[in-house]
């Protein structure tokens, strides 16, 4: 085992994650609650993991929870299920811990939209703009930005910002185009989006709609502006799980990726959810890079201490002053 560990670390950034078998006959929900105890970890899991992994988690949450969750946790440990950003978040925030990502490879299509490179170009375009980017990007881009925002307090940090300050979003051009909306401001807007929410079809849950016309559609802003015209609630994944939670219809068609469903359906066993389909037959509805974290991989990873988040400390804390920004105000705004 050990000679299969030592390949196993080697190749474990070209593939990723620690390619090793995993005892068949293990109990992986107790080993992993041991590992917990035993090295004083906390599992934080976003709502698109798979169910187990949301079963096994300490926190589940939408980006914003998340962050908090990172930045106040006392853990010496933090085992990030969810994507790459999510995790080099938590590791901006926290950097006197070990911060573990079950699969490095786990990235984000809306986060590749933006290399920081392209994007230090455009903002030097417009120098008298501030910067407000979306959680989902690479601490390079955070490191560009004057404040963060995730989906459930965009409108709270656009408005905290005068209205004469003209504004760059990125990288986001539907979450940014609703806020613009939204809020009335006239935003320069990132051309990126997320490969999952793009794919909804408009047509395909008009369809739905028809068959089951007391449902309501829930929709996150990551998606069209054509299909969040149609939603009856548009938020982030803890606004879409709250609003189920509280809204008294029986049926809903979930604009989002299917992870969210899980909870959902926990929380309200006598509700009916419905997966918003795809434009074509594939399973694109399912994030792929979210996906790639399983639990064997959460196992592994927790074990044998890595992969292991790593960031320049340059980086780190020019990338740190805007999410801390947004934080501070969240905090403010009571969120
Ligand atoms: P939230 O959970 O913050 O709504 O974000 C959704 C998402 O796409 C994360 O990658
Ligand atoms: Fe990125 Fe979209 Fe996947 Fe979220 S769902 S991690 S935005 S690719």
């Amino acid at each position: 085992m050990i000679r299969e560990l030592e390949i196993a670390k080697k190749d474990l950034q070209r593939k990723g994650f620690l390619d090793l078998p995993v005892d068949s006959r293990l109990d992986l929900f107790d080993e992993i609650e041991r590992l917990k105890k035993e090295k004083n970890a906390i599992v934080l899991a976003h709502y698109y993991q798979e169910p187990d992994i949301q079963d096994v988690a300490d926190y589940i949450g939408d980006s914003l929870g998340l962050s908090q969750q990172a930045a106040k946790t006392d853990a010496d440990i933090i085992v990030f299920a969810g994507v790459h950003f999510m995790a080099e978040t938590a590791k901006i925030l926290s950097p006197q811990k070990k911060v573990l990502l079950p699969d490095l490879k786990a990235g984000c299509s809306l986060a590749d939209s933006a290399p920081p490179e392209l994007f230090r170009k455009f903002k030097e375009k417009h120098p008298d703009h501030l910067v407000i980017s979306y959680i989902n990007c690479s601490a390079g881009i955070k490191a560009l930005s004057d404040i963060i925002c995730t989906s459930s307090n965009a409108e709270k940090i656009i408005e905290s910002v005068p209205k004469d300050q003209p504004i760059i979003f990125a990288p986001d051009r539907n979450l940014g185009a609703y806020l613009a909306k939204k809020t009335g401001r006239n935003m320069l807007l990132w051309n990126g989006a997320c490969m999952v929410h793009e794919i909804f079809s408009l047509e395909k849950i008009t369809r739905l709609k028809i068959r089951h016309p007391k449902a309501k559609i829930l929709a996150h802003p990551e998606c069209e502006a054509a299909v969040l015209e149609i939603a009856d609630y548009v938020g982030s994944t803890t606004g879409i799980l709250n609003f189920s939670k509280k809204d008294d219809a029986k049926e809903y068609i979930v604009v989002t990726e299917t992870g969210i469903l899980h909870q959902m359906q926990k929380e309200n066993p006598g509700k009916t959810f419905i997966p918003a389909p795809p434009n074509n037959a594939c399973a694109c509805n399912d994030c792929p890079h979210m996906k790639l974290n399983t639990l064997e991989k959460l196992y592994l990873c927790m074990e044998y201490e890595t992969p292991e988040i790593t960031m320049n400390e340059q980086l780190r804390i020019a990338a740190k002053k805007p999410i801390e920004r947004m934080l501070e105000i969240s905090a403010q705004a009571g969120l």
